[in-house]
C-alpha cells in the first residue's frame, strides 16, 4: 500500500473504530502484566482497536506456541499515542507534514504533533517506569525506525512479524 493509501485506510478506520468485547478485554488480560494493562489502558478506543488488530495478527503469523512477550509487544507497540491529544485529521496532518520537514525535525516540535510523531519514543519512556517487560520498551521505542531494530535484542524475524502485523510505515 502507498503511504497516503496507508494513511487513508487509517483514517476510515480510526472514523468506525468498533467497540471492544468481552473476548478482546480476555486477550489483553492474558498477554499483559497489570502494569502493562494500566498502560494499555490510557489508550483512546481507536488505538485499543488497532492494539488488538495488530497483536492477533502477530500472534497468527508467530504460532500458539510464541513467546507471549512478542504479543505483548504488539499490544503495547502504539501507547505512546495516548500522550497526544490529537484527532484523526489532526495525526494525519502530522503524518504528512512530518514526512516533508523529517521525522527527527518533527519530534522535536513542542505541540501535539511533536509529540504524535514522537509516541514511539514517549511509549518506550512511559513502559519502562511503568515496569513493563523490557521487549514491549524495546519495541515501543525502535517499531518506527527499522535502523534501531538490532538493538532491540529481539531477534530480526520478530521484528519483521512485529512490524508487518502493525502495518505502519517505517520513518526516517
Ligand atoms: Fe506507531
Ligand atoms: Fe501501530
Amino acid at each position: 500500500m502507498t503511504r497516503a493509501g496507508h494513511l487513508a485506510a487509517r483514517f476510515a478506520g480510526s472514523l468506525r473504530a468498533r467497540h471492544l468485547d468481552r473476548a478482546d478485554l480476555e486477550f489483553v488480560r492474558q498477554f499483559l502484566r497489570p502494569e502493562e494493562r494500566a498502560c494499555w489502558e490510557r489508550l483512546r478506543r481507536a488505538d485499543r482497536a488497532e492494539s488488538l488488530a495488530t497483536a492477533r495478527a502477530a500472534l497468527e503469523a508467530l504460532g500458539t506456541d510464541a513467546d507471549p512477550a512478542w504479543v505483548a509487544a504488539a499490544l503495547l507497540h502504539d501507547v505512546g499515542k495516548a500522550e497526544t491529544r490529537l484527532g484523526s485529521v489532526g495525526r494525519a496532518w502530522a503524518t504528512v507534514t512530518a514526512g516533508l520537514v523529517g521525522h527527527r525535525r518533527a519530534r522535536a516540535w513542542p505541540n501535539a504533533m511533536g509529540r504524535y510523531v514522537n509516541h514511539d519514543e514517549l511509549g518506550a519512556e512511559r513502559l519502562r517506569q511503568a515496569g513493563a517487560r523490557k521487549e514491549t520498551v524495546a519495541w515501543a521505542g525502535a517499531h518506527h525506525r527499522r535502523a534501531q531494530w538490532p538493538a532491540t535484542g529481539i531477534p530480526p524475524e520478530i521484528c519483521e512479524i512485529l512490524a508487518a502485523a502493525d502495518g505502519e510505515p517505517s520513518l526516517r
